[in-house]
């Protein structure tokens, strides 16, 4: 029973299950993109959205949301996507300036950094997600055309697995700094596997790398069911996250990256919204609450 479960959402695309939150942060993308005032542009994140059946009537653009900021998930949450798109470019094009010059995207779904964030010269990207989510990927990005502005290397392969071989056997090399990032992904991986990418991680860290996720900070998620942003994800398009996310306590994985030598800095997203002077801000009864964003870097000695 538990392995025809695994099996299913091992091989299920964006249509279902967790693969449907990758068009949901596309959506957010999109509209984002087509704000006046917006944070990040992903030109390539409506294609994905009209592209998938299951997303094709979804809005794409600011003019398709009546409610604006008010409404909860093509506002507010949308707004939150962008915002983290935005945080996530800067730290991963730091990191790379400074000289991680590999980049592993893990649950890297619709990501589309890749083809539209200007790396440096020799800069190889990694792509880590299940099978039919970048078999989806590559068929719309192949329509479009798309062009990659990098070294771009899918990896199809199931976090829950053992993922390290699928990497190194593609190229990745662990004498080079690398940057790592969990966008969106931790939170719906059993604890064992969170541990494993968060000791993979160090492990196949050269001086010089970095590593940004997010995590939630609640031991009761189910505290926030009846919140406006779950209740319309789950009501309007049919994404029930507490029921996608993994219940397993959580491991302090910031703990052990500084135990083992990293330095680590954590944030609320509302610090960004501060900083740059727009994105979420805290409500009552917030899904956002406990959301945190962690950078970590093993510096060079
Ligand atoms: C919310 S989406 C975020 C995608 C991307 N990081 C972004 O922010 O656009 C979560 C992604 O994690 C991927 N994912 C979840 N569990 C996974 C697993 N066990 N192995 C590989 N990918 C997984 C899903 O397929 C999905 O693409």
């Amino acid at each position: 029973m538990v392995d025809t479960a695994r099996r299913n959402a091992a091989t299920e695309g964006v249509d279902g299950g967790v693969g449907l939150t990758a068009l949901l942060v596309a959506a957010a993308r999109a509209i984002e993109t087509h704000r006046g005032d917006s944070l990040a542009r992903d030109p390539y994140a409506e294609h994905f959205v009209l592209a998938a059946p299951a997303s094709a009537g979804w809005p794409v653009h600011p003019h398709q949301v009546p409610d604006g900021d008010a409404d909860p998930l093509w506002g507010r949450f949308a707004r939150y996507f962008g915002l983290r798109t935005r945080v996530l470019d800067d730290f991963l094009l730091t990191s790379a300036r400074a000289g991680a010059r590999q980049v592993v995207l893990l649950g890297a779904g619709l990501d589309a950094r890749a083809f539209r964030l200007d790396w440096p010269p020799g800069c190889v990207v990694f792509e880590i997600d299940r099978a039919a989510v970048l078999t989806f990927k590559h068929r719309v990005l192949d329509e479009v055309s798309a062009a990659p502005r990098a070294t771009r290397v899918p990896i199809p392969v199931d976090l829950r697995d053992d993922w390290v071989g699928a990497l190194t056997g593609a190229g990745f090399d662990p004498a080079e700094p690398t940057v790592w990032l969990a966008e969106g992904l931790l939170f719906y991986l059993p604890a064992a596997a969170e541990t494993y990418l968060v000791d993979t991680v160090d492990r196949l860290s050269a001086q010089g790398s970095a590593l940004a996720y997010e995590a939630k900070l609640e031991k009761d998620l189910t505290r926030y069911r009846d919140s406006p942003l779950y209740t319309a994800t789950r009501e309007r398009i049919g994404i029930d996250l507490l029921a996608l996310f993994n219940r397993d306590p959580r491991p302090d994985s910031m703990a052990a990256l500084a135990a083992r030598g990293w330095g680590t800095s954590v944030h609320t997203p509302f610090d960004f919204t501060r900083r740059h002077g727009r994105g979420p801000l805290p409500e009552p009864n917030d899904a956002l609450e406990g959301n945190r964003w962690v950078f970590a870097n093993r510096s060079r000695t």
